[in-house]
């Protein structure tokens, strides 16, 4: 068999740079670099050492400085949810959307993307569309919210969820709240709309069953369009 000239049998195990530097350096000897194993220690410590008086330092400042956090503190609002008003305590940091599913059992907005990507926790604020998710429970004291469950309270269901299972608009149902409370406020601003405002109008709701073919059906015959749209 051939040897190759780069086959590890073809000449005896040399002894590496590797090799060298940890032999020197076990025994304390500078290494090539012209640094040894003790340089490296007695740095070590005195890095550590550094630290150590850094963070004391930093301590001592901290101890003198007045505390600038503020306790996030529930405090009393009053909201108005599809006509009626609703005292509830809540952190001010709490979103509209959490304050209608955790303090006021309203779960028809629901929580999915948290950021503002999804479109379904969809409600209507002063007659506007807005993401419950990214809205303050503070911000919305003096307005009037409507939430999916408005649309749906007693006898009186609205045309836009009518139309909604008209048309079979809805498979799982999880964006489904979001998207009627978006048509509902599209289709107030905009009672004529055609397809194609439709569709840009509801550009903020994603559907990850694809029922956009529904959903645009019922918006288009609220819009008086029946199905031709
Ligand atoms: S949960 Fe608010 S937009 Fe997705
Ligand atoms: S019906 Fe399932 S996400 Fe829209």
């Amino acid at each position: 068999m051939l040897e190759r000239e780069d086959s590890p049998t073809a000449s005896p195990p040399r002894e590496g740079p590797a090799a060298v530097s940890a032999g020197a350096a076990a025994s304390g000897d500078t290494s090539r670099s012209g640094f040894n194993r003790r340089d490296f220690l007695r740095g070590s410590g005195a890095a550590i050492a550094a630290t150590a008086a850094a963070t004391a330092a930093e301590d001592a400042i901290a101890e003198d400085k007045p505390a600038t956090v503020v306790p996030a503190k529930a405090v009393e609002i009053k909201l108005n949810i599809n006509g009626a008003d609703h005292a509830l305590k809540v952190e001010p940091r709490v979103t509209l959307l959490d304050a209608l599913r955790n303090d006021l059992s309203l779960t028809g907005a629901k929580h999915v993307c948290d950021t503002t990507n999804c479109g379904a926790c969809t409600v209507i604020v002063d007659g506007k569309p807005v993401f419950a998710c990214a809205r303050l429970a503070v911000e919305c004291q003096g307005k009037k919210v409507t939430t999916v469950e408005g649309l749906t309270a007693g006898q009186n269901v609205d045309q836009v969820v009518a139309a909604f299972v008209k048309h079979d608009a809805s498979q799982c149902g999880f964006c489904t709240p979001g998207f009627v409370v978006a048509v509902k406020a599209f289709l107030e601003a905009n009672p004529k709309a055609n397809l194609e405002q439709i569709l840009k109008g509801l550009g903020g709701n994603l559907c990850r069953c694809g029922t956009y073919v529904g959903v645009q059906a019922a918006a288009l015959e609220c819009a008086g369009h029946g199905k031709e749209g």
